[in-house]
């Protein structure tokens, strides 16, 4: 980038920097998130120190805290709102327990809750009843939202008594807790927006944030906020735990996080960490990470506080998972079975704790529908195990030379000799071009594939070498190599030769079900082809097969029976598979078991005994099922070594049963036996 461009490129950024910071402070009403906003920022900052001389002194980087409001009567808190320190790795909350056990002895146990992305405040009871609401500020003094937060029905306007604790009904309790509005609501108060044509809210805890600002309480009564507490302000003999002020908190008929926990060591604070890594999307109110703290409120006190936050609690916060971006490509990628997807290659940016470089952008409707070009600033997000997705494009940072992305001109351009078409219906282009070597390559690598006929050494770069030698068109070819064919290439010696061919000799007698997956069949996956096995006994009958008797075969709907017909009527596909005979490839049927019959499993960690690829043959052999993911279907999660924390949290949500690798091996025995 030359200084023209940057001076350009950091003046658009000043503009939309200003305005985004205008929506928040001013507005209070954001278009975009923290993370959007601090990622834009970070390319400015970036700018600047490349071009310091470009650095005005309007730039959002030389003033913190631009705005203030003054409407609202400010309050003094009696005992200070503190903010937590946050850290971002298991790592940090090892050092972090380290550093306060040196510091303080007798710290036995931790409390684990979740942390909610809204707005603190403190609730002051007199005699049991409510009295006053007071922000956060600056922590010392905030401001008066009583009027506000009386129109919340989470907060009771008087305490609910409890024997034997005084404060309930007699003197100055102070409940702190967070307002936040829940996703639900947010979703269906914006819905109804769209419908009546009024611009978008952001996201939940802004618009808490925003409402609770309101001088107007009857608008904030249209707004569905809710509180949830966490702290009791008391003299610290009123309560020896965090756990019991959480007890006190329901006990005073007020609402709390029901997940909070208790960890003894550090590998239960890391377990509560990974259970809620993904389990968290599923709650019913935005959260970015936990909080823990010394379960012991004594100690709690006697650690102190350093700068605005106590020494003994800490936020962990999970990786954003969104930011901005520029689309720096377009990749016009072709599949095995000739579908062209578009894949947008961008600057790349730590999105949910790893480092994106490509995001899927589906097919030309959605480059369409979303106006995606080549340059443009973007915002993209990966939740979960979700591949990077593209929200949507910054307009306001489009270069001004910008143009529409033609998806037919770039697929011309990038394949100049081969023809697409778009078959009524679908959503995608596909190659129709016959004897395309490059297809030729992806058909040979996926029949050689580990979960088709698992042909050691035909990996990538092998298969590629064969097909631009020219002895290999078709999987067929394969059989017929000879070991002077293999070491006229370079990257074959004699050994290495040998092997290959031992290895593809092999498997001339593979399993029907690997073979008819090795074909490459549209839609026909390693459980489908299985499920035809079960119906068809041969190829040839498969080949047979009319779509209604396709159709009656459990889990194949009309798609994939209408893509088995296609595939067998196409006369290339029938000659290949006499070739594949007449070489002496004889895909024989598995033994029938049915002993897992109606069960289905999936797996997280690794075994002893299996690889994956064995566990997943050897279930679908015994006529059970195996899936990638956790499912409402499926029946076992096998936990093996270093589970993962998703499959696990999908597990318990679905209340899946989990066995280990004994409780399997006993399955299959019991089952066999
Ligand atoms: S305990 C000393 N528990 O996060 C403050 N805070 O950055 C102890 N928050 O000021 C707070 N959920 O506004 C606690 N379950 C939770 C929370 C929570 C959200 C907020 C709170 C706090 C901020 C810390």
């Amino acid at each position: 980038m030359n200084e023209q461009i940057a001076k350009a490129r950091i003046k658009e950024l000043i503009d939309l920097l200003l305005k985004y910071a205008h929506q928040y402070y001013i507005d209070e009403n954001p278009s975009v998130s923290d993370a959007i906003y601090d990622s834009l920022m970070n390319e400015l900052k970036t700018l600047e120190a490349q071009y310091p001389e470009l650095v005005s002194e309007n730039s959002p980087t030389q003033r913190i805290a631009a705005y203030a409001i003054d409407s609202f009567q400010k309050v003094e808190h009696q005992s200070r709102m503190l903010s937590l320190n946050d850290v971002f790795s298991i790592d940090d909350v090892r050092a972090w327990v380290t550093r306060i056990s040196k510091l303080a002895d007798g710290i036995d146990s931790y409390f684990m809750d979740i942390k909610m992305d809204g707005l603190a405040c403190s609730i002051i009871y007199q005699d049991g009843s409510l009295v006053q609401a007071v922000t956060r500020g600056d922590g010392f003094i905030g401001e008066d939202v009583t009027a506000n937060i009386r129109t919340i029905r989470s907060i009771p306007l008087t305490l609910t008594a409890v024997p034997g604790f005084e404060k309930s009904t007699k003197g100055r309790i102070e409940i702190r807790g967070e307002i936040i509005m829940l996703k639900a609501d947010f979703e269906a108060l914006n819905k109804q927006r769209e419908k009546d044509g009024l611009p978008l809210f952001a996201n939940p805890r802004n618009l808490a944030a925003g409402t609770i600002r309101q001088l107007d309480p009857n608008l904030v009564a249209t707004r569905p906020l809710n509180f949830r507490a966490y702290d009791i302000i008391s003299d610290s003999s009123d309560f020896e735990t965090n756990m019991d002020v959480y007890e006190m908190i329901t006990e005073l008929g007020i609402t709390r996080n029901k997940q909070a926990k208790i960890a003894k060591r550090v590998d239960e604070i890391e377990d509560f960490i990974n259970l809620w890594s993904s389990k968290r999307h599923d709650l019913a109110f935005n959260t970015d990470g936990l909080v823990i703290k010394v379960n012991n409120r004594q100690i709690f006190s006697d650690l102190g506080v350093v700068g605005k936050s106590p020494r003994a609690a800490i936020a962990y916060k999970y990786p954003a998972e969104e930011a901005a971006t520029k689309i720096l490509d377009i990749e016009l990628s072709i599949g095995r079975t000739g579908a062209v997807t578009p894949i947008a290659v961008v600057n790349p940016v730590v999105v949910a704790g790893t480092t994106i470089r490509h995001a899927s952008l589906h097919n030309s409707d959605e480059i369409d529908r979303k106006d995606i070009r080549v340059g443009d600033s973007v915002i993209i997000y990966k939740a979960g195990d979700i591949i990077p997705q593209i929200d949507r494009v910054l307009l306001e940072l489009r270069p001004k030379n910008s143009v529409k992305y033609n998806f037919q001109t770039q697929l011309k351009s990038s394949y100049p000799k081969f023809h697409f078409e778009r078959p009524e219906g679908e959503v995608k282009y596909r190659l129709v071009t016959k004897d395309v070597p490059m297809l030729w390559k992806k058909a040979t690598e996926h029949y050689a594939s580990k979960s088709a006929l698992d042909i050691d050494g035909l990996g990538e770069a092998n298969v590629s070498l064969l097909v631009d030698s020219g002895l290999v068109k078709d999987v067929a070819d394969l059989y017929a190599l000879k070991k002077a064919d293999l070491t006229s290439l370079d990257r074959f010696a004699e050994l290495s030769s040998d092997n290959l061919i031992k290895a593809i000799q092999a498997k001339k007698k593979p399993l029907l079900s690997k073979f008819i997956y090795g074909l490459g069949i549209r839609h026909v996956g390693a459980q489908t082809a299985i499920d035809l096995t079960h119906s068809f006994q041969s190829i040839d009958l498969l080949a047979e097969a009319t779509a209604e008797q396709l159709q009656a075969v459990e889990g194949i709907g009309t798609v994939v029976a209408e893509s088995i017909v296609e595939w067998f009527d196409d006369l290339e596909n029938t000659e290949l598979l006499d070739k594949l005979k007449k070489i002496g490839v004889q895909p024989i049927e598995a033994a029938k078991n049915d002993q897992l019959a109606g069960l289905s499993f999936a797996i997280t960690g690794s075994l002893q005994d299996f690889t994956r690829d064995q566990l997943a043959d050897k279930i679908r052999l015994m006529g059970g099922k195996f899936d990638a993911s956790v499912n409402k279907d499926t029946t076992y999660l096998i936990v093996g070594d270093a589970p993962g924390a998703a499959k696990l949290a999908k597990a318990s949500q679905l209340n899946t049963k989990q066995i280990d690798e004994t409780k399997l091996k006993q399955l299959f025995d019991n089952r066999t036996s």
